[in-house]
């Protein structure tokens, strides 16, 4: 049995369905949800639906009763509980005798060091506090999703240009279903253990190369522009952002802009066993159409 923790979320849901796609039957498949109203999609397929809350260990070693490998989808609650949760997450699993514990960590050149340090650093924490335990575990260092590029791009890009102020550095956006794809291929595979890969694309591209991108694909010339971060902001707040997200965006477009992404790592296409999707194909999905 694995269980996949943050199922009704966007990786969590993409991984499951992965699963499924690789002939693993429905229930073998276990998914953690919190909110019983979120779990029909689920029990329509067949998967197993435990209850259970990343606050709440009793609710966890519950959960996880049964469970061979579990995989734990990086917390979205706030940042500072995420790390304690993990810690929660992984304790439970290792009581009540899970095998095998995989967790979804970040793709970054040093996560501590990271001028966004204080947004990241609990993926470092959680990644050690998994090496002390003594299940086996694997890590996988996932980069930013592509598709994030339509969100933090800037609005109504085809009429506007792409503004974030991201500088001249590159990222190795990977779509959220080739990210689940490795992961699926993980955890129903053997010889993964005490093992660390990057969930990456193998070349990363500056916004200025998106922008060349989506102007070949649609013919009408895109333009990057950087802007301000206070600019940047307010402009992801006229989308709709909240406050505290569109701060905690524009830190991610620093970090972008410092080189932090550009990791030059990449264990997907070995995991595929095939190249994974360019960025060119993910952007044609999006803005071809
Ligand atoms: N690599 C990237 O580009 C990137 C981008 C965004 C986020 N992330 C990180 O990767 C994770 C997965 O991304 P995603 O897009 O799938 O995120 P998402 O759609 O926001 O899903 C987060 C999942 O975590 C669950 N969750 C949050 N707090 C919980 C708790 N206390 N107990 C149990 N479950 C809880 C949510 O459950 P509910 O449905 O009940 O809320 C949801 O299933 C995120 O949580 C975040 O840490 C990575």
């Amino acid at each position: 049995m694995i269980l996949v923790t943050g199922a009704t979320g966007n990786l969590g849901k993409a991984t499951i369905n992965s699963l499924l796609g690789k002939g693993m039957s429905a229930n073998n498949i276990a998914a953690l949800v919190r909110d019983d109203s979120k779990c029909s999609e689920f029990k329509s397929k067949g998967i197993q639906v435990r209850i259970g809350d990343y606050e709440n260990f009793y609710s966890l070693t519950n959960a996880f009763q049964g469970v061979d490998k579990l995989l734990l989808i990086s917390s979205s609650s706030e940042i500072t509980q995420r790390f304690e949760q993990h810690q929660n997450v992984i304790n439970a699993a290792k009581q009540v005798g899970v095998n095998h514990i995989t967790y979804t960590s970040f793709d970054m050149k040093d996560l501590r060091q990271s001028i966004m340090a204080g947004d990241v650093k609990y993926h470092a924490d959680t990644s050690d506090y998994l090496k002390q335990i003594a299940v086996p575990y694997t890590l996988l260092n996932n980069t930013l999703y592509a598709d994030l590029i339509p969100i933090i791009s800037g609005n109504n890009i085809m009429d506007n240009g792409i503004s974030i102020p991201a500088g001249n550095g590159k990222t190795p956006f990977l779509p959220i279903t080739e990210m689940a794809e490795a992961i699926a291929v993980v955890l129903t595979t053997s010889g993964h253990e005490n093992k660390e890969y990057t969930i990456a694309a193998e070349k990363a591209f500056s916004f200025g190369e998106i922008a060349d991108f989506i102007s070949e694909i649609t013919g009408t010339t895109v333009v990057y522009s950087q802007t301000d971060v206070p600019s940047y902001v307010s402009q992801l707040m006229l989308q709709g952002v909240a406050g505290d997200d569109a701060a905690y965006l524009s830190r991610f477009a620093g970090a972008i802009s410092s080189g932090e992404f550009e990791t030059n790592k990449s264990d997907v296409k070995q995991l595929l066993g095939r190249n994974p999707m360019p960025l060119k194909d993910f952007l044609r999905s999006i803005y071809g159409k």
